[in-house]
């Protein structure tokens, strides 16, 4: 089921380089309309359970200890083909690979710090959205 909806963060390592404005006009000329939106910070219980998938990987315990050393800003974005026309707009995983004009390309420094997150299916899209926004927030 296409949900035209997905996930994003943009991970510290863009917040402490002061890249939220640049990449949130990003976002917007690139269609997509802001659902929810918060800053917050993860926990490292947060982090290993968001990334769990990836918890047999050598880079794990690096990916939870970049993702929970400072704020984050985490948002549900809608568009039609949101998951696979936003994973366009981001770039490749690795910047190094990113095309040019994506946002990694612009403000990510490596593969370990790629600047943001975008979920890879819309699956995944609804899982992480509502690890992010639960309880009394309904959208
Ligand atoms: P993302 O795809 O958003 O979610 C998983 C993250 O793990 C990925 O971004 C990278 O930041 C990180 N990652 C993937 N492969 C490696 C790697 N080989 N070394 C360090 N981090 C990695």
């Amino acid at each position: 089921m296409t949900t035209n909806r997905t996930f994003t963060m943009i991970k510290p390592d863009a917040v402490e380089n002061g890249h939220i404005g640049a990449i949130l006009d990003k976002i917007n000329a690139g269609g997509f309309r802001i659902v929810a939106m918060k800053m917050t910070q993860m926990t490292q219980r947060d982090a290993e359970a968001f990334y769990a998938i990836h918890n047999e990987r050598p880079f794990f315990g690096e990916l939870v200890a970049f993702m929970t050393r400072g704020p984050i800003i985490a948002a549900i974005l809608e568009k039609e083909n949101a998951v696979e026309d936003f994973r366009s707009l981001i770039g490749a995983t690795n910047p190094a690979d990113a095309a040019d004009g994506t946002i990694r390309k612009l403000y990510a420094t490596s593969l370990g710090e790629n600047a943001v997150h975008g979920s890879d299916s819309d699956e995944n899209a609804k899982i992480e959205g509502d690890f992010h926004f639960s309880g009394r927030e309904q959208f």
